[in-house]
């Protein structure tokens, strides 16, 4: 199956994935003045899907969108989304449900919010790896590259304006890596162009702390109540570039990926430069528990 067949809903309509349409004036086109999420889920159940869906709540507040459906409206479209698209997740593999709402289609294009334009509501599936196990032995870690952080400065918002995002992520794709992390003019780090970042030091984990430089992340959030819950050393602060280099593990963290182990930074082994027993020992307990209810 390819993404051809997956099922979308746009505007309150069922249509194939590839036969949707919007109009060029959709502001989500041209400004990319919108909002989006993306809820993993595995054998049919969404991961976090309370989560997802108070942040796309937030968003929506935060650029002045009025949420189009209520909590359970939402609930039943990821429900049903997944449904209509579980036959895209072919052996043993896990499905994302994409959520997409924009300011919407005026009659011409204008910076100013149009008034009486009704948002664009979009949603759709498609295939992700199989849910991770965090078994060490067949563990791949990840190289990264790095730079300075050059995106805005509200980061927090989970906007589609993602061209700062994506020109970081393109630059460690040239630099052979498989993603970008990115630093502070202070040389503080921030996240990854498509991930949260945790360092782990002599048994105690930390990830920066949740402001207007970073995402705040589920999987992030959902780690960092688990990892708590099971008395482990965590800390939500700054963290210096040294602080990085220095680190034993170095893991990322995301929707689609869960927890994802580096051992390699800028061409330098991390830590070992092997994957690390914290990291196993961190996705198997997120595997154990990611179908709980997190608040
Ligand atoms: N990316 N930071 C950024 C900039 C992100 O784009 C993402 C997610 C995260 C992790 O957030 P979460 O754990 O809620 O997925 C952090 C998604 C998956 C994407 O854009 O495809």
């Amino acid at each position: 199956m390819t993404t051809q067949s997956a099922i979308a809903w746009l505007n309150g309509e069922w249509q194939p994935l590839a036969e949707t349409r919007i109009s060029p004036l959709d502001r989500g086109f041209l400004f990319g003045d919108g909002i989006y999420e993306v809820i993993p889920s595995y054998q049919g159940k969404p991961v976090g899907l309370h989560l997802h869906l108070q942040r796309l709540a937030n968003g929506l507040a935060a650029i002045g969108i009025s949420n189009p459906y209520s909590d359970q409206q939402w609930q039943q479209l990821v429900l049903e989304l997944i449904s209509r698209n579980q036959c895209l997740a072919n052996d043993g593999a896990g499905l994302a449900i994409y959520l997409h709402v924009s300011r919407g289609a005026d009659y011409k294009r204008g910076h100013a919010f149009p008034v009486g334009v009704n948002p664009t509501v979009f949603g759709y599936g498609f295939a992700i790896a199989p849910a991770p196990t965090g078994v060490l032995a067949s563990a791949k870690g990840v190289a990264v590259h790095s730079e300075q952080d050059l995106r805005w400065q509200r980061c927090q918002i989970k906007s589609t304006a993602l061209l700062g995002n994506v020109l970081h992520h393109q630059a460690g794709i040239v630099a052979g890596c498989y993603e970008t992390i990115l630093f502070n003019g202070q040389g503080e780090l921030t996240e990854g162009s498509s991930c949260n970042v945790f360092i782990a030091k002599n048994g105690v984990v930390a990830t920066p702390l949740l402001d207007q430089q970073i995402l705040p992340g589920i999987t992030r959030h959902i780690l960092l109540q688990l990892l708590r819950a099971n008395q482990w050393p965590v800390e939500e602060r700054v963290i210096s570039r040294a602080e990085v280099l220095a680190a034993d593990e170095v893991w990322l963290t995301s929707s689609s990926k869960e927890l994802v182990p580096v051992v390699q930074l800028d061409g330098q082994p991390v830590g070992s430069g092997q994957v690390g027993p914290m990291w196993s020992q961190a996705q198997q307990l997120f595997a154990r528990h990611r179908f709980d209810q997190f608040h």
